[in-house]
């Protein structure tokens, strides 16, 4: 059964009802720009092939029900007060309703929602990301609000900042709302502005997901955030006039590091020269120099690996042999860091016996094969289905 399919079946057994819309958002990959988005720099994504669904009914009562495998349904009074243990998933869609109210959406009665992802989780794709966004187009669909995808990206991560408390840039909203099959999305995380750039259908993003999680994950993207404020600190100390990493080039940044203590020095570095990767990888791709992009996502890795420190043993391993394959552009950590997936972006000359030829000389080093997926890149958040009418077909092997 496809996944459109479990979550109509769900809606109608949890809730004995059709769902007015269905709405879709994809989980995304880092490309390149690695903890550039809060320094507010620049950073490129794509959108792959696998969804977070989400079925929507406004009901006239005040309350609030939402659904998803493996949960009890939750039922929630008050729409703007934050849940916790184990119903804490709804405050993802929960916090984009209030976010959305703010910017005109016009609460009437309550709702019931259902979720149904393929989005592997764990494995750094950002499934809640498409959770906010599927849930965010739905909404706006449900409610008559019309906002564009770059407002629903930002609204999205308003609400995973200020509602589920999680300080992440705009990357994962921005790519899993803006994606577009074929195509990179490139985000200017300083004026939020998105677009995207052609990388032609005949390649593919594989991840391997190493499974392992360095267990202080959450606190150390934090503490590298602060390194980075703390960075900006520094240099305002000595005078310079920035906000922000991303206003200075590596050049300046030479002229000023000796300012810095060598911890901070050296995550300032990675964000400094990072932002330049990625708009180097954005040029070379818009002339079509798809190999000579793919080299950087190596050198981002290594950057990432020696300066930001936010690599694992198991993703260094990982990248290194994909490095020596056939039809291997690029290959770099993705993400936060600490464990999770690498990904590689590969041409058609990279075929499922080299993916799995990388799993087994992974399983000799570290004795359990990496999990692997091919994905294609996608498009992003839209509506699927408004009152049982299909508007939009879903390309995914998962359906
Ligand atoms: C996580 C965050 C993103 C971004 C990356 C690192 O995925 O959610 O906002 O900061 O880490 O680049």
């Amino acid at each position: 059964m496809s996944s459109l399919e479990i979550l109509k079946e769900r809606f109608r057994e949890r809730f004995d009802a059709r769902p007015e819309v269905i709405a879709v958002a994809p989980g995304r990959v880092e490309v390149v720009g690695n903890h550039t988005d809060y320094n507010l720099g620049s950073v490129i994504g794509a959108a792959i092939d696998r969804y977070v669904y989400v079925g929507l009914r406004r009901v006239d009562e005040p309350v609030f029900r939402f659904s998803s495998s493996g949960f009890h349904v939750v039922t929630v009074d008050d729409s703007s007060s934050r849940q916790s243990g184990k119903s804490s998933w709804v405050n993802y869609p929960l916090g984009v309703y209030n976010s959305l109210i703010r910017r005109g959406l016009k609460p009437s009665g309550g709702f019931e929602m259902a979720v149904e992802s393929n989005v592997p989780s764990g494995a750094g794709l950002s499934s809640s990301a498409a959770l906010e966004l599927a849930a965010a187009k739905a909404f706006c669909e449900a409610y008559g609000l019309e906002l564009g995808l770059d407002e629903l990206a930002i609204a999205s991560r308003e609400a995973e900042n200020e509602f589920v408390g999680v300080p992440c840039g705009i990357l994962d909203q921005g790519v899993s709302a803006l994606g577009k099959s074929g195509h990179l999305v490139h985000i200017d995380c300083r004026e939020l502005k998105f677009s995207v750039i052609p990388l032609g259908e005949s390649y593919s993003i594989w991840i391997f997901n190493t499974h392992k999680k360095h267990s202080l994950v959450e606190s150390l993207y934090s503490e590298r955030n602060k390194e980075c404020m703390r960075a900006v600190e520094s240099f305002k100390k000595t005078g310079l006039e920035i906000e922000s990493l991303s206003e200075l080039s590596s050049s300046e940044f030479e002229d000023a590091r000796s300012s810095l203590d060598p911890v901070v020095g050296r995550r300032a570095e990675h964000v400094v020269r990072e932002i330049e990767r990625v708009e180097r990888v954005r040029e070379l791709l818009e002339r079509g120099e798809v190999v000579e992009a793919g080299r950087l996502l190596f050198a981002s890795h290594a950057s990432s690996r020696d300066l930001f420190e936010n690599s694992v043993e198991e993703l260094d391993y990982l990248v290194d042999i994909l490095e020596s394959m056939p039809g291997v552009l690029g290959a770099r950590l993705s993400g936060g860091g600490f464990g999770g997936a690498a990904m590689a972006l590969t041409g058609e000359s990279f075929t499922m016996d080299y993916a799995q030829s990388v799993a087994s000389a992974y399983r000799g080093r570290f004795g359990q094969s990496p999990e692997l997926l091919q994905c294609q890149v996608a498009d992003g958040a839209r509506i699927v289905e408004v009152a049982g009418v299909k508007t939009e077909r879903i390309e995914s092997p998962l359906g």
